[in-house]
This record gives structure tokens, C-alpha cells and sequence, in this order.
């Protein structure tokens, strides 16, 4: 178990190096029980079977994480001989699809969990042994640990989308998130005036290479919802014909509505003139107050412009949760440079959904936003680009390979995500179309 007196979440400036191994030790066991939890909640069939053409078995992602760790702890900051050098292939992204992965010789269940325990061992003795406050860039300040405990967090995440999309009787359980309890006066936007903020970091020590380096943006004044768009309010877009009429969608987008007959967001349907969705294989009644979860970018982009609003840019987005007009600095995070806890966002799979909109008040931002960390990630208008002098590091296939319009940009992460994964610098992105991951949005407006 994870010593609680050890602060999670992402490593802070200034942490000395008995701290930050703490900290990386920290973030590699909590991933790892995660792992377990998702892993060891399925029999060996359900691990292996193919859940989504969408996605690997959970076996894959399994025997994956162990071989990124042995790539990047073991040989890159180790110089260690590989493992199982036949393996590498099967379980390198690029080489295969996932909708391919259930048809080559992966490690069965048992193989591949000694194989991530061995790897895993052997990753601790080298944690133990490295020199975090010199060395070169990838043991500096335990960057490779932060970045492999993240990878593990973001399969992680990646596994329990799996799970939503597995068909059966649920297998995980979590207790629900906080109401929202003084939501009453809350205006339905907040105003962020105009002028230059401080975008990305060149500080935060496991920040991954997309959100570097910290660079001054000029936004102009916009307003911003105070919360995501709630599933009430999706609904009533959907009374008012919002799949049903052109003007409201992009063309790729109107072109998936009429290909695949969307009427609603994944995982809903309608029975008797209620919505129902299907949630972590349990079926309810869609919360009118919770933000909407499991749309694509095409549907928040679309329903924008029927509210008569848009998306957020990027920049507007992270101006939003971290500009502090008193100080003229940006935040680590909304509510300031501290760890996230439970009082102020929902993340880390301690609850299976997002909390109602409005709740965690103390987590919001100086202009009155809430819930901009956790609950749903949320979709921009932006496209994935690198941020001026950006440089690949430590390979190019995490990032690099992907900037472009094709993948727009979400930020602020999920319920899912866990806190070492999330900051308000961090970058999430995919392609427009798709939506079995936890993604909602807000919208905007000019001032
Ligand atoms: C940043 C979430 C888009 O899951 O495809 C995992 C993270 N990169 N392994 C993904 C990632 C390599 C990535 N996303
Ligand atoms: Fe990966």
C-alpha cells in the first residue's frame, strides 16, 4: 500500500531529491494497484477477449505497461540487457492496431502479470539507486519514474474505458461524488478579461513534453460556462432536433451522424420517453444535472453552435483555470499550487462518474470556474499543436507524430484520471469522431 504521509499528484518545483523518489515510488505503487483492480476484476476470458474493435484486450495493455517501464526504467536509464527481446514488437503501439492485437501470440494472463512484477521489481531497485538531482535529463528529478507512472495511469484510464464498453454485469463499484450543494446563485458564465497569461510550463518537473516550454499568449476577453454542459441541458438540444438538422454540424460530423444513425451520446437510449444509459454495466436514468459524458467532438462542437455559443480555444480554456489576475502568475492547478485532494476534484477513480455540475467549490478557478480538473475531460476547438519551442522528449512518438488539426485538444482530465496524470498544463488529445472516452465540453463566447 501506498504510505498516505506521501503527497500524490505531480512532482512541485523546488522538491529535493529524497522527496521526489518518495513522490515517484508513490506514483508507481498507486498506478499499480490500479492495474491490479482492473486486471484482476475479469477472468482470464474477459481479459483476452476483444471488448471494442476501439480498443485492445486488457491483457495487451497489461503486458504493455510492464514493457514500456522495462523500456524506458530498466534499459534507457539502467543500460540493462532486454528482458524478452521477442516481445517488443507485439507490444509497440505503431506496429499494431489495436482492432489487430487479439490475433497475435500475446503473453497469456499469468505470463504477462510475472512479466510486469519482474519489471517492476527490478524498476524499484533502480529508483532506489538513482542519483534524481544530477544526471541527465531522464533521471533528473525522477522525470522517466513520473513519466512511466503516468503512462500506467493513462493504460489505466484506457482499461476502464474497456470496461464501460464491456456488455455483462458490472464488476466495479465506487461510492458516489459529492452534490453540489450551492449551486443557486451560481451565474451560468464567468467573465475572463483580455490580456497576455502564461501558457505550458518550463518548471513542473514530470510535465510531459507537449507542455513545454512556458510561453506568454495574448487572449482577448470571453466568457465561459461555470461548469460543463450538463446532460439536461445535451437533452434539450436533442428535443430541438440537434441530430436531425445540418446547420448545426461540421461536415465530418453531420456525415457520422447519418453513417452511424447517432441520435444521442454513447451509451444512451431511450425507453418510454426517458433517457437511460448504461454505465460500468449498470442501466440508469441519464442525471439531468451531471455533466455530459461520452460525446464526441463533433456533437459538443455542434451543440455550441445551437446554444448560439463555441467552443473554447485552448489557450482560453487554460487561461481560464490558471491565470491569477492578483499575481499575474498561472496556477498549477485552478485552486492553486497544491496536490489535488478529494475536496477539490474528482479524480483518480474514486468515483465511477463525474460529480453534479457545480460541485467542488473549493477547487475552482480565480475567474469562478468549476470543475475545470476532473469530472469530464473537455473538448477545445483546438487542434493538437506543439507549443513555440517545443522539442521532442524523450521520443517523438509520444507527441510529435500527432500534432496536427486531425486531433483536437481536450484538457482538465476525468474521473478517471489520477492525479499524477493531471495538471493544468496537461494536454489530452483525439481524433473528433471519437467518443467512448470521458469527454464533455464547455462553451464560450466574445466578450
Ligand atoms: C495521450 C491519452 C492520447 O493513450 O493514446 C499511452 C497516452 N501514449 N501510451 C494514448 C499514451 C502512449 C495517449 N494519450
Ligand atoms: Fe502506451
Amino acid at each position: 500500500m501506498t504510505d498516505s504521509a506521501t503527497p500524490t499528484g505531480s512532482a512541485p518545483e523546488g522538491a529535493g531529491p529524497e522527496a521526489l523518489r518518495q513522490r515517484a515510488l508513490a506514483a508507481l505503487l498507486t498506478a499499480r494497484e490500479r492495474t491490479a483492480l482492473l486486471t484482476d476484476s475479469v477472468d482470464d476470458h474477459e481479459l483476452t477477449a476483444q471488448h471494442s474493435p476501439l480498443m485492445s484486450p486488457l491483457v495487451w495493455d497489461l503486458a504493455h505497461i510492464g514493457n514500456q517501464e522495462e523500456l524506458w526504467l530498466l534499459r534507457a536509464v539502467a543500460g540493462r540487457e532486454a528482458m524478452r527481446p521477442e516481445i517488443d514488437g507485439l507490444y509497440d503501439a505503431f506496429e499494431h492496431p489495436r482492432a489487430t492485437r487479439p490475433s497475435l501470440p500475446l503473453l497469456a494472463p499469468a505470463e504477462a502479470r510475472t512479466y510486469a512484477a519482474e519489471v517492476r521489481g527490478r524498476a524499484l531497485d533502480v529508483l532506489d539507486g538513482a542519483a534524481l538531482d544530477g544526471g541527465g535529463p531522464l533521471v533528473r528529478s525522477g522525470f522517466a519514474f513520473g513519466m512511466i507512472a503516468q503512462h500506467e495511469q493513462q493504460h489505466d484510464e484506457t482499461m476502464l474505458i474497456t470496461h464501460q464498453l464491456r456488455s455483462g454485469t458490472a464488476v466495479l463499484t465506487a461510492p458516489v461524488p459529492p452534490a453540489a450543494t450551492d449551486t443557486a446563485g451560481l451565474p451560468a458564465e464567468v467573465l475572463v478579461p483580455g490580456g497576455p497569461f502564461t501558457m505550458g510550463t518550463s518548471t513542473e518537473p514530470w510535465a510531459l513534453d507537449n507542455e513545454r516550454p512556458a510561453h506568454v499568449r495574448d487572449v482577448p476577453g470571453f466568457f465561459i460556462d461555470t461548469t460543463p454542459v450538463t446532460c439536461g441541458a445535451y437533452q434539450a438540444f436533442i428535443e430541438d432536433g440537434g441530430y436531425t438538422e445540418r446547420h448545426w454540424w461540421e461536415p465530418g460530423g453531420w456525415e457520422m451522424v447519418r453513417e452511424h444513425e447517432l441520435t444521442a451520446p454513447l451509451f444512451w437510449h431511450r425507453d418510454a420517453g426517458r433517457w437511460l444509459r448504461r454505465r460500468f454495466g449498470v442501466t440508469e436514468e441519464v442525471p439531468a444535472n451531471e455533466p455530459v459524458l461520452h460525446v464526441s467532438w463533433y456533437e459538443a462542437d455542434a451543440y455550441a453552435r445551437w446554444a448560439g455559443r463555441r467552443l473554447p480555444t485552448e489557450a482560453e480554456w487554460e487561461k481560464a483555470a490558471r491565470h491569477d489576475p492578483a499575481s499575474g502568475r498561472s496556477r498549477r492547478y485552478p485552486w492553486g499550487d497544491e496536490d489535488p485532494s478529494p475536496e477539490l476534484a474528482n479524480l483518480g477513480q474514486r468515483h465511477l462518474r463525474p460529480a453534479p455540475a457545480g460541485a467542488y467549490p473549493q477547487g475552482q478557478s480565480p475567474c469562478g470556474a468549476r470543475q475545470l480538473m476532473g469530472d469530464v475531460w473537455e473538448w477545445t476547438s483546438s487542434g493538437f499543436l506543439p507549443h513555440p519551442g517545443f522539442s521532442p522528449f524523450p521520443y517523438r512518438e509520444y507527441s510529435e507524430v500527432f500534432f496536427g488539426p486531425d486531433h483536437k485538444v481536450l484538457r482538465g482530465g476525468s474521473f478517471a484520471v489520477d492525479p499524477v496524470a493531471c495538471r493544468g498544463t496537461f494536454r489530452n488529445w483525439d481524433l473528433p469522431v471519437r467518443r467512448q472516452i470521458f469527454s464533455g465540453f464547455r462553451t464560450a463566447r466574445d466578450m
